[in-house]
């Protein structure tokens, strides 16, 4: 059996400390919830002396985790705080005290003014204090990773020796390779006398984009528990984003010779809930829980993956409980894409069918980012009302606002393949461009209906125009037109009702 690494979540604490990410007790609470339902080891729940807020959190969060989770607060390396962290946990039936300092030369020189002596004795006096409370405690090293190695070993003995069970290892500037961040620890777990009976953690900011490559590094060199964050969240670039290093680690388990009990399909649905509760955006390209993650845009790519989904993806988008991997449609895509969507949707046709439908959708994608199932319904629907090509309307120009003269130039071609380019002006585009069809049609039908709806998404939108017009016998024809552009909709529209008219026409004459 692997071993199995313990996650630590401090999306509640380290998490919270992102800008603008701020929670109250009764959100915390629905976070907590999804982190137990989700199999975390451990919940960072808040750093109960900073507010009431946060000890109130850490203490109703105690009460719903019982014994599924270890519950943790955090101190610093002060009486006072761990009182007050140990007062909040009384709830908890696994309570965590996490407590320590900074270690390294600017932590000690610039901020607590205090020599490395003076610093390995409050590393024991915390560990010792928080151990009268508790019997779980974790010391932390801040700034372990820009500390002198030698020094960093005789302060983690202390809290060692203290009576510390975890010890956690922070890089928490961000500022390691991971190459080195392994070395350092595997030189602890070499150095340290007693660190084989406690919990090495790593704690890894993403400063340099590199916080899950160097909590695998620790992993790999002797951690097992990992400190992280969903979607990333901490303070400045973030910490370690949980579903990053729980799905990496269940990839490479065997590499790593280690697994995690985190309920991987629980990972989107955490994801979408602590950005809605945050209201922090996931980035589309973030990995495991992006908008994007198991999006395929590119020809090539898409035909790929509709042979054998894993010639592009590595993960089953269902392991991490997203809805499935995604075809995006655009002017990218190829054949093989856009027959596959068409025939989901229930449609297939013949190669030069095709081939047509095909043209259609690169000048609809040419025109909007993404083509979506409802503009390809749009597409295969004004080819099934096609009606015999009598006039086409090759190209549309209208020139229009306030205080112009509406003006329309339509280029249309005839059934004997003559081409026309006619001008007219109107009340409004819509009329200019009528009376200009109207140039060269050899019939004429007074509008009696017109009806414009968007039947896409999005300002880029394919609108479609209904038309119905009255011949001189009173009949009414319908003709529909759709494009992005409205204007050349209702002119689409009105040529197809003309189209219409003329075939019925020709139709009873037995022509
Ligand atoms: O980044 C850090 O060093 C921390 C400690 C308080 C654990 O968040
Ligand atoms: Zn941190």
């Amino acid at each position: 059996m692997s071993r199995k690494i313990h996650i630590f979540d401090t999306t509640l604490r380290d998490g919270e400390q992102s800008p603008g990410a701020s929670m109250n007790t009764e959100e915390k609470l629905v976070i907590a919830q999804q982190l137990i339902r989700m199999g975390v080891d451990v919940i960072e729940a808040g750093f109960p002396i900073s507010s009431p807020g946060d000890f109130k959190s850490v203490q109703e969060i105690g009460r719903i985790a019982g014994d599924d989770c270890v519950v943790c607060g955090l101190t610093r390396a002060i009486d006072k705080d761990i009182d007050v962290a140990a007062e909040a946990l009384k709830t908890a039936k696994r309570p965590r005290i996490h407590t320590g300092l900074g270690v390294s030369p600017s932590h000690l020189r610039d901020k607590l003014r205090i020599t490395e002596e003076e610093c390995i004795e409050r590393a024991k006096l915390c560990v010792s204090y928080a151990k009268k409370y508790v019997e779980d405690v974790e010391f932390y090293a801040e700034d372990a990773g820009r500390s002198e190695q030698d020094f960093l070993i005789r302060v983690i003995q202390a809290a060692v020796d203290a009576g510390a069970t975890v010890v956690n290892i922070p890089d928490t500037t961000g500022y390691n390779m991971p190459d080195a961040w392994g070395a350092r620890i595997k030189s602890l777990m070499e150095n340290v006398r007693g660190i084989e009976d406690v919990t090495v953690s790593v704690h890894t900011h993403n400063d340099l984009g590199m916080a899950t490559a160097l909590a695998l590094a620790g992993v790999k060199n002797g951690a097992t528990q990992i400190e992280c964050t969903i979607n990333g969240l901490g303070e400045r670039a973030g910490n370690t984003s949980l579903e990053e290093v729980v799905m990496a680690i269940k990839m490479h388990g065997e590499y790593l010779d280690a697994h995690t009990d985190v309920v991987t399909t629980e990972l989107t649905r955490a994801s979408r809930l602590v950005s809605r509760i945050t209201g922090m955006n996931v980035q589309a390209n973030k990995a495991i829980v992006g908008a994007n993650a198991f999006a395929h845009s590119s020809g090539i790519h898409q035909d790929g993956v509709l042979k054998k989904r894993d010639t592009y993806e590595i993960i089953d988008p269902a392991d991490v409980g997203a809805a499935g991997s995604e075809i995006i449609l655009s002017a990218r895509s190829g054949h093989a894409a856009l027959r596959h969507r068409l025939s989901e949707l229930g449609y297939s046709f013949e190669d030069t069918e095709f081939d047509d439908v095909y043209q259609r959708f690169l000048e609809v994608a040419d025109q909007k980012k993404e083509v979506y199932d409802e503009d390809l319904e749009a597409i295969v629907e004004e080819r099934a009302r096609e009606v015999a090509a009598i006039y086409t309307l090759d190209a549309l120009q209208i020139q229009c606002g306030d205080p112009l003269v509406p003006t329309a130039v339509a280029t249309i071609t005839d059934e004997s393949g003559e081409t026309h380019v006619v001008s007219a002006t109107g009340t409004g585009p819509v009329d200019a461009a009528y009376k200009a069809i109207d140039r060269v049609v050899s019939v004429h039908g007074d509008l009696a209906e017109f009806a414009v709806k968007a039947i896409t998404r999005g300002i880029d939108a394919i609108g479609e125009v209904s038309v119905r017009i009255t011949a001189e016998d009173g009949k009414v024809y319908s003709g529909r037109g759709a494009d992005t552009d409205i204007i050349v909709s209702s002119a689409k529209a009105y040529v197809n009702a003309i189209n219409r008219m003329i075939q019925t026409m020709r139709s009873k004459e037995g022509k």
